[in-house]
């Protein structure tokens, strides 16, 4: 199905036949555009940047790129093309039909995960609107500028979720989505990843890897809902979802490339001899790997959840891949835990299923990250090293959850509070390794060239030659 751009709103839901909808969207259109100008790129915003722009909702939706000015994006609602006769893939109501309005006894808590997932779009926006003035090249800018539009993008589907099912009180809440902002000591976002400032571009490929992959994982357990037209937004959500992934992917690989090169360079794998040649040292990358992974994984919720089992039960928020699962019911079945034993070890808990249904989607995600993490090992054991990334355990560092109060060292083992203060600057990016890392960001805008802490990308954008003009300055 093509996508229509005539209107003001571009979409695909014949917004034009619903007029209420349609003066409610463009109320808010102008609110969102200001957004945009006060809180989003802080740098180049008005640069003529090659960016793709959806053309279909299939797979293959992606045929247009071209050089747009960011406010002069377009915009727009649009939703994968309806499943014909689809039905409830989990849960209690299992083979009914899919509901096309929200059932009352849902809507609060329907309204709930709509506002949420909707919160951390405009969130990540925040976060990075200040990276274009450090860019490493002109590549990593128009990716940079490509993640932030359709980040807006989300936005704009959770608001047309809101405005066009929830009434008043959806429309109170789109304006809200505008009034939080990331890091605000009055008005904060709503989960704590969110609220964490990206100053510096190793932070963004970590969030772009690790913070986006968990919103892909719960884009997929949305996909499975029962409000299908949650369910069609988060699949074409989706679809934009991965290329952020690879930003992230792609760009940890090329720092670590870089840093390999100038190891072998020097004949040392000494931090500091790395640090002096201007590349970022492996341990260094290992601490920043602990900080975005451990905040991560704090987005999925607790073990144990009565939420999750009752979004669950009844149809709103699936498991990632439900039809992967042999049973949809999820009864009678339970999950080992482990949870903290009282004396400094750990214990197993058989939890019900449907109440373990966050670690579900958890566990999937940890094995998802681990492949990056191997891709990366593999370089490393290549060049001749013996260094390994690992992800660190999944009680380290969090804050919420059955290992949410206490410590942990990475491997998972309880530490006091004596010993994490001691031992935290070996596990996490220090105040120095910060300093260090924001010195090394410095921009860099001649097409073809790259800063010297990463090595240039492999392609270029659309079979862009890589010293293309992905940014014109103006
Ligand atoms: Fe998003
Ligand atoms: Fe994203």
């Amino acid at each position: 199905m093509a996508l229509d751009y005539r209107e003001l709103i571009p979409n695909n839901v014949d917004l034009g036949d619903n007029r209420a909808l349609q003066r409610a969207l463009e109320h808010w259109q102008p609110h969102f555009l200001d957004w945009w100008k006060e809180m989003g790129p802080a740098v180049f915003a008005g640069a003529d940047v090659y960016l793709r722009t959806a053309t279909a909702v299939d797979e293959k939706g992606w045929a247009s790129y071209g050089m747009v000015k960011m406010p002069e994006y377009r915009w727009g609602i649009f939703l994968a093309d309806p499943v014909p006769d689809r039905r409830i893939g989990f849960g209690d109501a299992f083979g009914e039909s899919v509901w096309q309005q929200v059932p009352g006894e849902h809507r609060s808590a329907l309204r709930r995960l709509i506002v949420t997932q909707g919160d951390t779009e405009p969130a990540s926006v925040e976060q990075q609107r200040q990276l274009g003035d450090t860019c490493p090249s002109l590549y990593d800018l128009r990716n940079l500028f490509q993640v932030n539009v359709e980040e807006g993008r989300h936005l704009w589907a959770m608001v047309y979720l809101l405005h066009g099912y929830f009434g008043r009180d959806g429309r109170e809440e789109a304006e809200e989505l505008l009034a939080r902002h990331s890091g605000d000591p009055d008005k904060p976002r709503i989960l704590g990843t969110f609220n964490e400032p990206i100053t510096d571009w190793l932070s963004f490929f970590m969030f772009t890897y690790f913070t986006d992959r968990d919103g892909r994982f719960q884009l997929k357990s949305l996909a499975e809902s029962a409000f299908d037209p949650l369910s069609r937004t988060c699949r074409f959500m989706l679809t934009e979802e991965a290329f952020h992934m690879f930003v992230g992917a792609s760009g940890i690989t090329r720092v670590v490339r870089r840093t390999l090169e100038v190891m072998k360079a020097l004949a040392s794998e000494d931090p500091a001899a790395v640090r002096n040649s201007g590349a970022i040292d492996l341990p260094t990358l290992q601490r920043y790997i602990n900080f975005w992974f451990s905040s991560s994984l704090d987005l999925f919720g607790a073990e144990i959840s009565s939420n999750a089992a009752s979004y669950f039960a009844s149809g709103l928020k699936g498991r990632p891949d439900e039809a992967r699962f042999a049973d949809h019911s999820a009864t009678g079945q339970s999950l080992r835990i482990e949870v903290p034993d009282g004396k400094g070890g750990a214990t197993g808990e058989d939890v019900p299923m449907r109440s373990a249904m966050n670690e579900v989607t958890r566990a999937a995600y940890v094995r998802d990250c681990d492949v990056g993490v191997q891709r990366w090992n593999r370089l490393i054991a290549e060049a001749g090293y013996d260094f390994r990334f690992r992800l660190p355990s999944t009680r380290f560092r969090r804050s919420i959850g059955v290992w949410g109060k206490g410590s942990t060292d990475p491997d998972g083992h309880p530490v006091t509070g004596g010993e994490w203060q001691a031992k935290q600057r070996d596990w996490l990016p220090s105040t120095e390794d910060r300093a260090f890392v924001n010195n090394l960001m410095r921009r860099v805008t001649e097409p073809g060239k790259v800063a010297g802490w990463i090595a240039p990308p492999e392609i270029g954008i659309n079979n862009a030659p890589l010293d293309y003009e992905y940014v014109r300055l103006n």
